[in-house]
Formats: C-alpha cells, sequence, structure tokens
C-alpha cells in the first residue's frame, strides 16, 4: 500500500517560560518517524504527557516542530502555500480529544455542521441540507438532533456528531484524539465499530491516538508506541502478543490482559 503521510525525523522541544522561575525546556518528541499507509487506521499509544497530542498539533499545523519535517501525499507540508494550506486544512480533519471543544454551546447541533460547509464554501444550500441528512443516517442519529444543543446529548452522541462535523468535508486523512477515552466501555464499543464502518464506506485514512492499548488493539491495524517522546515499537497488530515486542509495549499488554 502506498503511504499517504510520512512523518521524518520529528523532534519537538516547548520552550520553558518564566523569568524568575524559569521552567525548563520540554523535550516532547525526540526524532520520531514513521508512515501511514492510505486507507489504514494507525493507532499511536502511549501514557499521558508521551507526546501523541503534540503529534498530532504537529501534523494539524497547530504546533511548529523544532526539527524534522512531515510529507501529506509527498508535500512537505510546512513549505504549502495558502491555497494548498487551504486544501491540506480540508482534507485532513480531526476529531479531539474533548467533544465539548468541537461544538459551540451556544449553537444548534445543525447551525455547527453546515457553518463547517459554509466556511469551506464548497456546496449550495440544498446539497449541504442532503450531506448532513445523509451523513446523520450513517451516525445512526434522527434528524431531530440538528434542532438540540449540546449540552442535551450524551458522551457517546456528542462523539458521533463530532464525528459527523469531522467527516463532513470529505476528509482523505481523519485524527482521532482520545475519541472514546471519557466514553463507558459499552458506549465505546459502538464509537469504535462506527468509525470502522465509516472508514469502510469513506475510504479515509485514520490517526486514532488512546493512552488504551485494548481500544487500538481494537480498532488500529497497525501500531506506534510512544514512550516519553519516543517511537519505541511499530508493528502489525496481530503481532501484538510477538515476543519481539519492545518491553515497554510488553508491559502495556500485559496490563490489558489480566
Ligand atoms: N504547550 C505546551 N507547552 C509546554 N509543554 C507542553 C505543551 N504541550 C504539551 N507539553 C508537554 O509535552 C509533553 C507531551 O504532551 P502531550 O500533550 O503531547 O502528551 P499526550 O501523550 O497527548 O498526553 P495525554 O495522554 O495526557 O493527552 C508533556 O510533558 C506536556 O506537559
Ligand atoms: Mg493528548
Amino acid at each position: 500500500m502506498e503511504n499517504i503521510l510520512k512523518i521524518q525525523d520529528i523532534s519537538k522541544t516547548y520552550k520553558g517560560s518564566g523569568i524568575l522561575f524559569r521552567k525548563k525546556d520540554k523535550l516532547a518528541l525526540d526524532h520520531v518517524s514513521f508512515d501511514i499507509k492510505k486507507g489504514e487506521i494507525f493507532g499511536l499509544v502511549g501514557e499521558s504527557g508521551s507526546g501523541k497530542t503534540t503529534l498530532s498539533n504537529i501534523i494539524l499545523r497547530l504546533v511548529k516542530e523544532s526539527s524534522g519535517k512531515i510529507l501529506f501525499k509527498g508535500n512537505n507540508i510546512a513549505s504549502l502555500n495558502k491555497d494548498e494550506l487551504m486544501k491540506y486544512r480540508r482534507e485532513v480533519q480531526v476529531v479531539f480529544q474533548n467533544p465539548y471543544q468541537a461544538l459551540n454551546p451556544k449553537k444548534t447541533i445543525g447551525f455547527s455542521i453546515e457553518e463547517i460547509l459554509k466556511i469551506h464554501d464548497i456546496y449550495s444550500k440544498e446539497e449541504r441540507r442532503k450531506l448532513i441528512r445523509d451523513l446523520l443516517e450513517e451516525i445512526e442519529m434522527e434528524e431531530d438532533v440538528l434542532n438540540y444543543y449540546p449540552d442535551s446529548l450524551s458522551g457517546g452522541q456528542k462523539q458521533r456528531i463530532a464525528i459527523a462535523q469531522a467527516l463532513v468535508v470529505n476528509p482523505e486523512f481523519l485524527i482521532i484524539d482520545e475519541g472514546v477515552s471519557a466514553l463507558d466501555v459499552s458506549i465505546q464499543a459502538q464509537i469504535l465499530n462506527l468509525i470502522r464502518s465509516l472508514q469502510k464506506k469513506h475510504n479515509f485514512t485514520s490517526l486514532f491516538i488512546s493512552h488504551d492499548l485494548n481500544v487500538i488493539a481494537y480498532l488500529c491495524d497497525r501500531i506506534g508506541v510512544l514512550y516519553k517522546g519516543e517511537l519505541v515499537d511499530l508493528f502489525d497488530t496481530y503481532d501484538l502478543e510477538s515476543d519481539d515486542r519492545h518491553e515497554y509495549t510488553k508491559e502495556l499488554f500485559k496490563s490489558i490482559s489480566l
């Protein structure tokens, strides 16, 4: 399979701040390299603070890397011009750790979803409405939800809506950062199954981030393990139990298979 995203030797140091009580610099990513293949769900696992969200933010160009580069479909994302960057911001979407972040509490769900399509200005009003209706059907939600405010939704429903918001512009690449961590286990499974079926239908590639190896192993085709900013292991999910795994991966695996 061809690669869609190449992460090449990425390092990130957050500079310490403060004058009187200067905090130390923090090396959040340490020469991380790996490729994501077109059409796969790649799982990035690691404990809190291992650098997962930092890497996601660098891919999204929300945080600047200290060194290294990222290629999306062969192009260095640091050297995209204005138009290319706009296109990139549509092709690469994210579902954040906290779904509250993505939904404006003062706006109805329908307004928030349509707003995204308006920003990208790609469809007529009728096309927008149809697209949203089709997408709602796919995430198994009734149309009345469009008139609701985010506060009236359950955690699982919010996460479905956040996924719909990300997919409405038909991205090629979807980052899901701790997308199910806040949910009950039974709801988690529903959302993971939904992600898998949406991925089959829409053919997007995904980077799925979690601290929970159990979730990652359930959903993902390949797994990368981050430990203190270093990629210590990279393997096909079916090789999870192999002896070749890094000690840290084995520790993570032991803790889920108890
Ligand atoms: N804006 C920032 N300024 C300074 N340090 C930061 C900043 N963002 C993250 N860090 C530090 O960088 C390291 C990696 O953080 P990051 O958020 O990428 O980890 P994570 O793997 O996503 O953790 P979690 O599972 O808790 O979401 C941590 O030590 C964190 O404190
Ligand atoms: Mg994080």
